[in-house]
């Protein structure tokens, strides 16, 4: 059984409906790109997802239990972390207490936690008594990935954390999104640099219209004409 089935999901904002029955599905220890053109609804299949929007129609589970419906904050329960697109890290807080601020809902030691992040993202333990907000683009997008691991997640949401960075950042945070993922973190991203995510995805999904355009493997959808023609830049 698939960690994340996502069936005929229908969601969006009041009256407008912008998902018009989206399936997606993803095992355990995979890495799953969203794609597709700007407005098609991938920023929207994350928020819904995390229990940002109303489901009008279909279901979300997760890890044998029904999700659908349920609000962010209980979802940290579940182990599924966020880190949107924008405001992903408090600026005026060091990097050390954006790290605590992930741990909010734990009620347990979380030191080991912080060290593992901290493994993971080296820069990160020689600025960790720095305001966030006086760090890289690339070093932020590392600190918001850290905070959303605080929770020790199974699943972590990802909305284009390449966007706005340089092409060698933009590999640095490929590059860290498969080592969040060898540690055993299922990941759902979202990536304008399409090819570039493709190439690290176990499962590819090309949004359009609201709607599932494409689906297959990665190396499958890099390797469809149609894909690269309509999605791809040819
Ligand atoms: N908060 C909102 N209220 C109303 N409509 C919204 C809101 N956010 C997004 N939309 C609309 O929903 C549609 C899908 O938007 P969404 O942000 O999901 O697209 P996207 O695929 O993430 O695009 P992009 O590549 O530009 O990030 C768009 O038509 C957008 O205008
Ligand atoms: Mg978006």
């Amino acid at each position: 059984m698939s960690l994340l089935s996502v069936t005929n999901l229908h969601a969006g904002y009041g009256q407008m409906t912008i998902l018009k029955g989206v399936d997606m599905a993803l095992d355990a220890g995979e890495i799953g790109v969203i794609v597709g053109p700007n407005g098609a609804g991938k920023s929207t299949m994350l928020k819904a997802i995390f229990g940002m929007l109303t489901i009008s129609e279909g279901s979300i589970s997760f890890d044998g239990a029904d999700v659908t419906g349920i609000r962010p904050e209980k979802l940290a329960g579940h182990k599924i972390a966020f880190v949107p697109q924008e405001a992903n890290v408090f600026a005026s807080l060091t990097v050390q207490e954006n790290l605590e601020m992930g741990a909010y809902s734990r009620r347990d030691a979380y030191d080991g936690i912080i060290d593992n992040v901290y493994e993971l993202f080296p820069d990160l333990k020689n600025k960790r008594r720095q305001p966030a907000g006086e760090l890289s683009g690339g070093q932020r997008q590392m600190v918001a990935f850290g905070r959303a691991l605080m929770i020790e997640p199974k699943l972590i949401l990802l909305d284009e954390p390449t966007a706005g960075l340089s092409p060698l950042f933009m590999s640095v945070i490929f590059d860290r999104v498969i080592a969040i993922n060898r540690t055993g973190v299922t990941v759902a991203m979202v990536e304008q640099n399409a090819k570039q995510a493709l190439a690290i995805a176990h499962k590819g999904f090309v949004l359009a219209n609201g709607q599932n355009s494409y689906t297959g493997t990665g190396s499958e959808l890099l390797a469809n004409p149609d894909v690269a023609r309509s999605f791809l830049g040819g």
